[in-house]
């Protein structure tokens, strides 16, 4: 597992707690997009088989999520809610180098992968404070583990398309810059 460099504040899970449906409405966008994220990347490299079994595993799993969101917030009498900006993806994908092939596919893999990283963390939050007995303690759970693998997947494929110490540069600046951008953005009833 990927170690990220600042720990959420526990005043985020408050500022979730205090309107679970609003968070809900947003994480289910955020599961909407990650699946078309991975299509997308797919599309791109449709020659690198390793990445397009990946892309389609997780844009499956992600469009199980989001599913299952929809049926969460039915069940609350919610309506899915319009998709928000989202102020931490702008600043997560702000450092990402387009101008030459390699360096494009390597920022996707790992800012990917760093995303995923930070839902893992804070579904496992999540998890942690309202515990196993609550189904949504449960569901939390699940979409913890689920996330993990998901980083697994981008950091793997960075691993198998890029040398080592190359991997490792990139992420490491990456991770700090996740960092900068979760320490300074406000806390609110939102994934991020
Ligand atoms: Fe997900
Ligand atoms: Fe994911």
């Amino acid at each position: 597992m990927l170690r990220l460099r600042h720990a959420t504040a526990p005043g985020w899970l408050d500022a979730v707690r205090h309107d679970f449906t609003a968070f809900l409405q947003d994480h289910a966008h955020n599961e909407r997009k990650v699946s078309q994220s991975a299509l997308v990347l797919a599309t791109h490299y449709p020659n690198r088989a390793e990445l397009v079994d990946a892309a389609i595993e997780i844009a499956e799993e992600e469009l199980a999520h989001f599913k299952t969101l929809w049926a969460v917030l039915k069940e609350r009498g919610a309506g899915l809610g319009y998709d928000t900006p989202d102020p931490y993806m702008k600043a997560m994908f702000a450092p990402m180098r387009k101008k030459h092939a390699d360096d494009y596919l390597l920022d996707r893999l790992v800012i990917y992968a760093a995303v995923e990283a930070r839902g893992c963390e804070r579904f496992g939050l999540i998890a942690e404070a309202l515990g196993p007995d609550d189904p949504f303690g449960r569901l939390y759970r699940d979409l913890e583990r689920s996330e993990a693998r998901h980083h697994g997947h981008y950091l793997r494929l960075a691993r198998l398309y890029f040398a080592p110490d190359v991997v490792a540069a990139r992420l490491d600046a990456i991770l700090d810059h996740e960092a900068e951008t979760v320490a300074r953005l406000p806390l609110r009833a939102a994934l991020h």
